[in-house]
């Protein structure tokens, strides 16, 4: 048995992951599909002593290893297995980042300084700092810097344990722009093992050119934007920031109808700034609402009669420098479907760790380490409507983060610290550091 090197190609050979101390499998407490709630995501699924199979890019079993190494198939295929001995370590399915906006080229140092020296992200905004400052950075970019950006990103996120990346557009806001990010986004998907999820955020805020003009912009988004993705199929959902300062709940209203009229899923950043009124976009179906600091009670319970993910996304709080952070207790026990991702951005999360935003979410969200492990990854998943991520379950795909750890409680422990020593991406090993 041997640990796997960089990048080590298993080629078409099955995997084995043997010795596992906890294998976290996450499969369902009730067999139903669906995302997880209340109570349910405490519900790891944890195999002590486990092994996972994987073959054909899928998970074939999950089980004790005394059971895997008795099996008759692996008996006699073993020469043929890519066998790794997992010593001690913890298994869990790898995370689905299911909200970051990777296409953009430069940080943002001063409005970063302004911030430190007291300015707030809306102050920052007005004074045409914010996301708008990202965007002639974006426009003069050719597709192949936006590419390595774009790559450079999810190569880091691997290396934390994510295997699946939903990444939006947002910091063009022209057409020809906004569809060279969701090119180089797919460009960047296909050099990368694991998964990513396109959406198209033309509507992240209301360009220079058009300020005054919103609704004249809303129809470039509608009429120009989501019919040419949807043609080129470049995005799989159409988001909007719905909030103070960017768009309305009309103007989503308006975007959703042209987004759904093309055959496009919707999702939305709602409440980050200001409370967002849910219920008139509930009916669209929306995968996630994101980000949900100031959800109405009223709200909350419209949800959670739902499947629409309330996708949290506390390093965005931590990067602002907020006291308060979005309300995860309130949500899960009243029985919404709570899921973490990482908003990777250059505003206001520029984190790919999904460790830091578990760290984040036990000790500001009050979350415990096994709420946060589910929310980060079969209610990632299901904010994303992919059926066959999230969990070790037999015909999903194989796509696992090993973390060096003895307990899975250590993943959310040990803060900015990196404990995941590989992960396998749609069956492909890519080791963190050198082992
Ligand atoms: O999710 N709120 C809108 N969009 C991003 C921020 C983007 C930026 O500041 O560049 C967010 O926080
Ligand atoms: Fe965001």
């Amino acid at each position: 048995m041997s640990p796997p090197t960089k990048n080590e190609p298993t080629n078409d050979r099955a995997l084995l992951l043997v010795n596992i101390r906890q294998l976290l499998t996450l499969r369902s407490p009730s067999g139903k599909p669906g995302p997880r709630r209340g109570p349910e995501l405490q519900e790891l699924g944890i195999i002590k002593d486990g092994a996972v199979l994987c073959a054909g890019k899928k998970i074939v079993s999950a089980c004790k290893t005394k059971d895997a190494l008795r099996d008759p198939w692996i008996r006699k295929n073993r020469k043929k297995i890519v066998e790794i001995d997992c010593a001690g370590q913890v298994v869990l399915p790898g995370f689905v980042d299911s909200h970051t906006h990777p296409a953009f080229v430069a940080p943002r140092l001063v409005d970063f300084e302004k911030r430190i020296a007291g300015a707030t992200y809306e102050q920052i905004a007005a004074a045409g700092g914010g996301i708008r400052s990202s965007v002639e950075g974006v426009r003069k970019a050719g597709k192949k810097l936006l590419v390595d950006h774009v790559l450079h990103a999810l190569h880091q996120m691997a290396e934390q344990g994510t295997t699946t990346v939903e990444a939006k557009s947002g910091y063009g806001l022209t057409v020809d722009s906004e569809i060279k990010s969701l090119d180089a986004i797919r460009s960047a998907a296909g050099k990368w093992p694991g998964t990513v999820v396109a959406t198209l955020l033309g509507a992240h805020v209301v360009p220079k050119e058009f300020q005054g003009r919103t609704q004249e912009y809303v129809e470039v988004v509608c009429r120009e934007m989501i019919p040419l993705v949807a043609r080129r199929k470049l995005a799989l959902f159409v988001d909007v920031f719905t909030d103070r300062g960017a768009f309305t709940v009309e103007n989503a209203e308006r975007i959703f109808d042209a987004a759904k009229n093309h055959g496009l899923g919707v999702r939305a950043h709602v409440c980050q700034l200001s409370e967002t009124e849910l219920r008139p976009l509930l009916h669209f179906n929306v995968a996630s609402f994101d980000h949900m600091d100031h959800v109405s009670d009223g709200d909350i319970a419209h949800l959670a009669k739902r499947d629409t993910v309330a996708t949290l996304v506390p390093g965005a709080n931590y990067f602002l420098g907020l006291e308060k952070f979005p309300p995860a207790r309130k949500l899960i026990d009243n029985g919404v479907a709570v899921a973490l991702a990482t908003d990777y951005n250059p505003g206001s999360s520029p984190t790919t760790s999904m460790p830091f935003v578990l760290s984040l979410a036990c000790t500001h969200l009050k979350m415990s380490p096994a709420e946060a492990i589910s929310a980060a990854t079969v209610n990632g998943a299901w904010a994303l409507r992919l059926e066959r991520k999230g969990s070790i379950t037999p015909g999903k795909n194989a796509d696992l983060a090993v973390f060096d750890v003895e307990d899975y409680r250590e993943i959310a422990y040990w803060v900015a610290s990196n404990r995941c020593a590989f992960s396998v991406l749609n069956g492909e090993v890519a080791a963190s550091r050198p082992q």
